[in-house]
């Protein structure tokens, strides 16, 4: 009989409990008692809407308060000595690790101020997890059972699960070392921390657990030799554990590069991510051993389409007429954490594309049903309603506008490539703008007031007239500009009042382009997004930015910039089509954003910004062919969307914390960009700028944080820069925008910035 598994399921609730709960503990409004409540209560449903889904395979231990890496890193002691110090419960451990903690002193207690643990993407998706981080001191050993403890709660529902946990590899892999002990390998750690996980499964096997899975993602990432090896070592460890079979999985790549590693591993079963790499199949077929099970991976833990039957059956059939139904198991390719939860209530959804659809809990009935009908249990109705809705989504006009696939068929150097080279369009630019030495501006949102939120939602819901809400919008960009006029920025911003988002607000101009109300995806903690879908091929029927650019530039003299969102940026912080590759919907989004900077130059904006701070999360995995023409398609829709003006139209570009190499920068050809650079120490980052023509404004402080730094402290940081960077190239201003600032922190960190620039202004302008 083939079974079917689902490697876990989204935490947070279909209504977003958990985020709720969360904060308002946080807030002291909640207890800890109401909070442990919640989950149970989450975790509970999840397993129940599993089992009455008929999953076979159903995952424990995959939920967690605020991240799944943490609470191993807690599990095996992991803590770094500065959270031990104050007594914190285990939760207030926890979350002081994942987002730091301040406390004032109160009722005799010390006052807690401790940073969060770093915390860095989950491969490329748009999960970020706590990073375990290990010292020379790390007192390695079992802290708590959490996977032992859900597994028998679980149990005593009447639901045998599969208890998830990182592998060992993976876990030290995915690590660093702290920085009193920056000479410790992770992967030395080995030794350590296998023992633990011995004796977790022992555990495990002990309450009745009768297989645990084993995330190993890193298995999909270029891996030195040695890591290579590193699994032969824990797994061979880990089966001498007879009593409990181990699933290894892996997902979002191929793991064929990797695959001497896998070979020979005591584990009773593997698992594959067959949506993303399909073609991997007959590389994994090879390699599984004649006791082993495989776990196919045909049902997307990553995106929102209906899943293609027709397609999975296909790898499917493949893997039992190798193995036999009853090695084979059918999954969805990753955990279903990265997927809204319930496509249910999407009331707003056209129900034509709604049918497209598939959410986490409409995707348990799809590895079931794939997984019965290859058992032979006959669902021929729902597979051909299935394929009904694929030949729909592929033929539907929603999906296809030949204009637009004729005009990226269309696209040629000259659409990709700026009238004259940068020098050249300098001189043009210089006489227009006559702008001092070390111009300064902003990146292009002002705080975003409670008075902006309620004006927007009272607009959305028709409680104020549209001519009301511009009007009041109006009064916004004004108080913006007068603002910078007063605090001496050379160039301005209208400030981006009427955004909500930086990409839906463009996605929601867009045709092709379709919202859900409630379809949240965790990114981190308590933080959700809700990605905005791109069902079709894309346009831009009507201008989307113009009114507010131009009413701004109408009441100043000085130069305010148009401010768009590029298309990489649009591309990636949307859930993509999986029909047409994404260097087309990316190509699409440029076409549609060179409409509107073309239209922002004939309405008399003479400089635009089109920000790609998502560009260098799209970096594939691994390095090589993929990744270097990812970087080329990506550079392409930049200038496909930012040549069409004139050499006198000044385009300027932003990267906020993507830590782009600079040959990719240059390979955007802007005229000025701005990337962070209040975290860097490293002198020799900006050394490799300076072959690089075009400007660059370094962004000098930290908008994340409520601090005011000092003229002294910008001035000294200029210094430190001029020292291998140019003056005549040298722009200033912050690192991102200030939407989430107060006004007063705002303006004090501006003026201060303002009058560092002219510090250097007069010593440059009198050695000329
Ligand atoms: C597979 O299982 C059979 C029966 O238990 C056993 O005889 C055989 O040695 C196993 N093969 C491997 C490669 O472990
Ligand atoms: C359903 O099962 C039949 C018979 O095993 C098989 O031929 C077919 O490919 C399966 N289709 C799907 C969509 O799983
Ligand atoms: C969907 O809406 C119905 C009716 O309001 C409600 O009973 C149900 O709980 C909702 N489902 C989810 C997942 O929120
Ligand atoms: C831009 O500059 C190039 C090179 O100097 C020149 O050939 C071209 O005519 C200019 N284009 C416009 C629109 O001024």
């Amino acid at each position: 009989m083939v079974l079917s598994s689902v490697l876990g399921f989204p935490r947070i609730g279909a209504n977003r409990e958990l985020k709720k709960v969360t904060e308002s503990y946080w807030a002291g409004k909640a207890t800890e008692e109401e909070l442990l409540k919640v989950g149970r209560e989450l975790r509970a449903s999840n397993w129940k809407l599993q089992k009455e889904a008929g999953v076979d395979v159903i995952a424990s231990n995959d939920f967690s308060y605020y991240d799944q890496v943490l609470d191993l890193s807690l599990l095996f002691n992991v803590v770094p000595d500065r959270y031990r110090k104050h007594d914190l419960s285990a939760v207030d451990t926890m979350f002081a690790m994942g987002r730091g903690l301040q406390r004032l002193a109160k009722d005799g207690a010390p006052a807690v101020d401790v940073t969060a643990l770093e915390m860095v993407k989950w491969f490329d998706s748009n999960y970020h997890y706590v990073r375990p981080t290990f010292s020379h001191s790390t007192d390695f050993k079992l802290n708590g059972n959490k996977p032992v403890e859900e597994y028998l709660e679980a149990k005593q529902l009447g639901i045998e699960t599969r208890p998830v946990v990182l592998g060992p590899v993976s876990f030290l892999y995915l690590g660093k070392s702290d920085k009193d002990s920056l000479d410790l390998e992770p992967l030395s750690l080995l030794p350590k921390v296998l023992p633990l996980y011995a004796e977790l499964l022992k555990q495990l096997s002990d309450a009745g657990a009768k297989s645990v899975q084993l995330d190993e993602p890193v298995l999909v990432l270029d891996l030195a030799e040695d890591v290579q090896s590193a699994f032969k070592t824990a797994y061979e460890h880990l089966g001498a554990e007879k009593s409990l079979d181990i699933v290894l999985t892996t997902y979002f790549g191929t793991v064929v590069p990797n695959l001497k590693a896998l070979v020979d591993l005591p584990v009773a079963g593997l698992h594959f991510d067959l949506v993303r790499n399909p073609e991997q199949l007959d590389d994994v077929l090879a390699i599984v051993g004649e006791n082993q099970s495989l776990s196919v991976g045909v049902v997307d833990g990553r995106n929102i389409w209906k899943n293609d039957f027709a397609k999975s059956a296909a790898t499917i059939s493949k893997a039992i007429e190798k193995l036999g139904g009853d090695r084979v198991i059918v999954a969805t390719s990753s955990s279903l954490l990265h997927t809204p939860v319930d496509l249910e209530n999407e009331s707003a959804l056209e129900p034509e594309i709604k049918d497209w659809f598939s959410f986490a809990t409409q995707k348990l009935h799809e590895v079931v049903v794939l997984a019965k009908n290859a058992s032979g249990e006959d669902f021929s109705s729902e597979l051909k309603a299935n394929a009904d809705s694929i030949a729909a989504r592929a033929a539907s006009a929603i999906t296809n506008d030949p204009a637009v696939q004729e005009r990226v068929a269309g696209l040629n150097e000259k659409l990709s490539t700026r009238a004259a080279p940068f020098g050249e369009r300098l001189k043009e630019q210089q006489p227009i703008f006559k702008l001092p030495l070390f111009p300064t501006t902003t990146i292009g949102s002002f705080p975003q007031t409670k008075d902006i939120r309620i004006n927007r939602n009272k607009h959305a819901k028709g409680a104020i007239s549209t001519e009301e809400y511009t009007n009041f919008i109006n009064s916004q960009i004004e108080e913006v500009i007068r603002f910078q006029e007063e605090v001496g920025l050379d160039v301005l911003v209208h400030g981006e009042p009427e955004r909500n988002d930086m990409v839906q607000y463009f996605g929601e101009k867009i045709k092709g382009y379709v919202f859900t109300v409630n379809g949240w995806v965790q990114s981190y903690g308590s933080r959700y997004v809700r990605p905005p879908i791109i069902v079709g091929d894309l346009s831009r029927p009507l201008p989307m930015s113009v009114r507010e650019s131009v009413y701004a530039q109408s009441i100043t003299t000085k130069p305010v910039k148009g401010m768009l969102t590029g298309p990489v940026t649009c591309l990636r912080w949307s859930f993509p089509r999986d029909d047409i590759d994404q260097r087309t919907q990316a190509l699409q989004l440029a076409f549609a954003l060179r409409d509107e900077v073309n239209d922002l130059e004939a309405a008399g904006i003479k400089v635009i910004q089109v920000d790609e701070p998502a560009i260098r999360e799209g970096l594939p995995l691994r390095a090589g062919e993929e990744r270097s023409a990812y970087l080329n398609w990506a550079a392409q829709a930049f200038r496909v969307a930012t040549s069409g003006v004139s050499n006198k139209t000044q385009i300027h570009s932003h990267f906020c914390y993507s830590d782009l190499d600079p040959k990719h920068i240059k390979a955007l050809d802007a005229d000025v960009v701005s990337i962070e650079f209040s975290k860097k120490d490293d002198p020799n980052y900006i050394a490799e700028f300076q072959d690089y023509p075009n400007h660059i404004g370094l962004g000098l402080f930290d908008i994340h944080s409520p601090r005011v730094p000092s003229k002294e402290e910008f001035i000294q940081k200029i210094d430190a820069i001029l020292k291998s960077y140019p003056a005549d190239k040298f722009w200033v201003n912050p690192d991102c925008g200030l939407k989430t600032r107060g006004w007063e922190e705002t303006k004090a960190s501006l003026t201060n910035m303002v009058e560092a620039a002219k510090h250097f202004r007069n010593i440059h302008t009198k050695k000329d």
